[in-house]
């Protein structure tokens, strides 16, 4: 399995590289510049030398060419890079991780956008792609950790099922984590809300708290 990262290079990106590669999966992290991919993933190797870390840094072009995508780029950037990048993402399943958050004050808030949610618009821009919304709740700190096990649920939202089921085969490479079907991109606006939810439970109880939905076999 190959899964290529847009705009890899930042926390979320790296910590997914980082994650998904100490499982095995190859990792293609992609950037606007070729050259500061190369460079990120030097340090990841770097940070990590006892790992067999699979993970070639390239630019953005490059990465779409892996069977799984995922945009970790800012909110605002993102369905403009999947419009731009819109006929390499025919037919793929693409992973759009972003939060639509804002700060203020010392709170992180949820947006309300047009279409409801950043996979909405990303799923908009790049039409005939197969979007699904994945992985919003887990800080990169924690998901960046491989020394560690992360212990989570991941909600996805899609309105393919082959995304949906592409998506969970992935997670349920990394120990910890339990994917969830949690319907179609209607759903991922809440979703991605809700990362707000988190991020304040985690400031006023100084924890790293995480999802875990109960009462499912
Ligand atoms: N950080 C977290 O803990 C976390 C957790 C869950 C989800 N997320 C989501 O994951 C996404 C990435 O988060 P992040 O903290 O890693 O973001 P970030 O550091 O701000 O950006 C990630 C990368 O996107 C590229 N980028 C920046 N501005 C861009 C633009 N205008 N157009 C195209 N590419 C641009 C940059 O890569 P190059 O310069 O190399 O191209 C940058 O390294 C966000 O949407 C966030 O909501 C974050």
């Amino acid at each position: 399995m190959q899964v290529g990262l847009i705009g890899g290079t930042g926390p979320a990106g790296r910590a997914l590289a980082a994650r998904l590669a100490s499982v095995g999966v190859d990792v293609i992290m992609g950037s606007r510049s070729a050259e500061r991919a190369h460079e990120i993933v030097d340090e990841l190797l770097g940070k990590w030398p006892d790992h067999q870390l699979r993970c070639v840094g390239a630019a953005n072009e490059r990465a779409v060419n892996a069977e799984i995508v995922v945009l970790a780029t800012p909110w605002e950037s993102a369905p403009a890079m999947a419009a731009s990048l819109a006929e390499h993402l025919a037919g793929k399943v693409v992973i759009s991780m972003a939060n639509a958050l804002i700060k203020v004050g010392d709170e992180l808030q949820p947006l309300v956008l047009a279409r409801g949610s950043v996979a909405a618009e990303v799923q908009a821009s790049a039409p005939r792609a197969m979007v699904a919304a994945a992985f919003q709740h887990l800080p990169s700190r924690h998901l960046g950790d491989i020394a560690h096990p992360i212990e989570s649920d991941v909600l996805i939202c899609s309105d393919h099922p082959p995304a949906t089921k592409a998506v969970a085969d992935l997670i349920r490479q990394i120990p910890g984590l339990r994917p969830i079907d949690a319907g179609t991109l209607a759903a991922a606006a809440p979703v991605e809300a809700f990362t707000a939810v988190l991020a304040s439970v985690n400031i006023r109880y100084r924890a790293r708290s995480a999802v875990r939905l109960t009462g499912i076999e």
